[in-house]
């Protein structure tokens, strides 16, 4: 048995530690699809052409259910996979439902009408293709109503990470921070919108202020891939061992990973 865990990058990684602890019996296989990264920059075809390869490559490495670890692929092209893509016997689920749950403090399948919650400004950061396809609004309009979301594009964080740039990303943290602010002075949540980001948590929490809640993803997708595994336990399918994949460099993807991950991670070719 294995889940397949996806991201155009290292961001997913941040998703994966947090599967790989709450759930220390399943195995998990990575995929980084370094070579194209950043996606948050591409058009939304381009998108779904680079995340169907990935995903195709994680059900050929025996896993049944893939989750796409990355809000950009989530919004700009999981909707097309589910309708036209996924074989009857594969899943393929996104990172954007638990938050916007834990959000609207909604439980797994509570499909009832949109009603007040007790947040009423959201900021979120997120790529540009996040923020160009209006998803998170979208899904936030089926469960709330009266919440009102200023959006922040955020270029160049997700490079300046993935080339192991603090310095930069910290700089740019905090001017995306400041531009939201000018829109939306007194935020009550932050929605951290892009699996890289939150690698520079802290950053966000102090340029945001401590009375801003941060919601970011990690955590969120590892309770409800739990919750997914209790229903659906023949999901976990065929594979058997934990890996990770690359379509980059492999040692400097594996070294900027066990960087982040503060333990050793060795990523093979994909
Ligand atoms: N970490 C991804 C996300 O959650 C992708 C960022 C990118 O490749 O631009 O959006």
């Amino acid at each position: 048995m294995a889940v397949g865990i996806f991201d155009s990058g290292l961001g997913g990684l941040t998703v994966l530690d947090a599967v790989a602890k709450r759930l220390p019996d399943v195995p998990f296989v990575y995929f980084g699809d370094n070579a194209h990264t950043p996606y948050g920059v591409r058009d939304a075809d381009d998108v779904y052409d680079l995340t169907t390869r990935s995903v195709a490559r994680l059900f050929d490495a025996g896993c049944d259910l893939v989750i796409l670890a990355c809000n950009t692929a989530s919004a700009a092209a999981l909707r097309r996979m589910q309708e036209g893509w996924v074989p009857p016997q594969k899943r393929v689920l996104g990172v954007f439902v638990p938050l916007i749950e834990a959000l609207t403090e909604r439980q797994w399948g509570d499909n009832s009408p949109p009603r007040e919650v007790a947040v009423r400004h959201v900021a979120l950061f997120a790529t540009p293709a996040t923020v160009a396809s209006r998803a998170f609004q979208r899904e936030l309009a089926f469960r709330a109503i009266g919440v009102d979301v200023e959006a922040q594009s955020c270029g160049g964080v997700v490079d300046a990470i993935e080339e192991g740039d603090e310095i930069l990303a910290e700089a740019l943290v905090r001017s995306h921070v400041d531009a939201l602010k000018r829109k939306m002075p007194h935020p009550d949540a932050a929605v951290l919108g892009c699996t890289h980001y939150p690698l520079m948590e802290t950053v966000f929490q102090d340029a945001l202020g401590e009375d801003v809640r941060v919601f970011s993803q990690a955590k969120l997708v590892a309770e409800s891939l739990a919750d997914y595994l209790e229903r659906r336990p023949e999901m976990k399918g065929s594979g058997k061992v934990s890996q990770f994949m690359t379509t980059g460099d492999p040692a400097r993807v594996s070294s900027k990973a066990t960087q982040f991950l503060r333990r050793k991670v060795e990523f093979s070719p994909a």
